[in-house]
């Protein structure tokens, strides 16, 4: 049974410390050690009572040197947790998005290559048996050459989802590359997945025009679209929010010569439409951390993990452009709706589906708050 350690347990981190204490109890494996800045409290502390904990991830890597670190601390600080921990001879799960720059990204594969350590990405939805079967028709075809893609998100977060960590809603802490924005971290796994319909083989070039927007007072984006060129691939258009006043799952949408496929990636279902019939696709997933354990003995050159570092390069291009483009502008007062518990912006519902049907970015789309000019 492989020894595995959690490092971040708060926050999404609780999301993994539940399932990685469910199969331990199921025998699938022991969690041997977890480590956060704060010391558990209360429940938190019952939680892990038993395991070894330690405030600091190097000090713990040392004192249980686990088969597998799990890391789920804030994203500027994933890159020097997963060397350490592979340098310690654990491989990894990430948590995406896996490092906040291009050079972490390269130095990280790098180290995964000379530790022959496997290191996966915490973009769960690649373990989806509906997404892959969308990937499998697209790479076959059956769609036909693909016009363009797109990726729509319309979820709501509030005051205290800003309020809860000094990095939440930052481009940048301390000079340190946060990047917390809409289609940088909530929305990135319908990136991610864009990517992967519309440039397959794509490593990283890419060109990234965006339209970042805040409604909340943070220096990051809540509200952006954005259009992003792979190196040989198809045009992505994305369009997102975190201030809907009507929340509905993510998409993401793939426009070929002879179809159609819609993936609500967070729901394992799409539709796909070819020749005018259409098809409702469900399934399950795998969860990355079993997709990790089954293959621990496989070659990690091999190409048998779900969602593998080296396949989320483009997405850290993404992000690196992203964070490289123009800084968000605030969307004017009078065009918000404010409550003391969240800000909204009303209308961005009917906003981001156009932008994602038509293909374009918010300054198309005639809107009081988005200003032709930007950039
Ligand atoms: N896959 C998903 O669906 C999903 C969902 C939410 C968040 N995430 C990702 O999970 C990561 C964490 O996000 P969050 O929103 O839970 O953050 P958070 O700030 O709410 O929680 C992070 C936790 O890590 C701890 N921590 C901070 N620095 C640490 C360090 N150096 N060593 C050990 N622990 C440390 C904090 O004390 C806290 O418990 C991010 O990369 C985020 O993008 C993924």
């Amino acid at each position: 049974m492989p020894r595995v350690a959690l490092i971040g347990m708060r926050g999404h981190g609780r999301v993994h410390l539940g399932d990685l204490l469910d199969r331990d109890r199921d025998g699938r494996l022991v969690l041997c050690g977890v480590a956060d800045v704060r010391e558990p409290v209360g429940p938190e502390a019952d939680l892990v009572a038993g395991r070894v904990f330690d405030t600091d991830a190097a000090r713990l890597l040392n004192r249980v040197r686990p088969d597998i670190a799990v890391i789920a601390a804030p994203s500027h600080v994933h890159a020097a947790l997963a060397e350490q921990a592979m340098l310690h001879g654990a491989h990894i799960l990430v948590e995406k998005p896996p490092v906040t720059s291009l050079a972490e990204h390269d130095r990280l594969l790098d180290v995964a290559e000379r530790t022959r350590r496997h290191c996966q990405v915490g973009f769960q939805a690649f373990g989806s048996t509906v997404v892959q079967e969308v990937l499998r028709r697209s790479r076959s075809g059956e769609f036909g050459e693909l016009r363009r893609v797109s990726v729509v998100g319309c979820w709501s977060r509030g005051v205290d989802y800003y309020a809860r960590s000094d990095w939440a809603g930052r481009r940048m802490v301390g000079g340190v590359v946060v990047a917390d924005g809409a289609l940088t971290n909530p929305f990135a796994h319908g990136v991610a997945l864009a990517l992967r319909l519309a440039a397959p083989e794509s490593t990283g070039p890419v060109r990234v025009h965006t339209e970042p927007y805040h409604a909340y007072p943070i220096d990051s984006d809540d509200t952006m679209s954005a259009r992003i060129e792979p190196a040989g691939g198809a045009p992505i258009t994305a369009a997102v929010t975190l201030c809907a006043e009507r929340e509905f799952e993510p998409y993401v949408r793939v426009f070929g010569t002879a179809g159609q496929a819609t993936v609500w990636y967070t729901q394992d279902r799409a539709r796909i439409g070819i020749s005018g019939r259409t098809a409702e696709l469900t399934g399950h997933r795998v969860a990355l951390i079993d997709d990790l354990i089954a293959n621990l003995s496989e070659d990690p050159a091999g190409d048998v993990l779900c969602s593998p570092l080296r396949d989320t390069r483009s997405s850290t291009a993404v992000l690196a452009a992203i964070v490289a483009g123009p800084t968000a502008k605030p969307i004017p007062l009078p065009h918000l709706r404010i409550t003391p518990t969240a800000r909204t912006i009303p209308g961005i519902e009917d906003t981001v589906v156009a932008a994602g049907e038509r293909g374009v970015l918010f300054s198309d789309l005639d809107l009081p708050w988005a200003a032709k000019e930007c950039s």
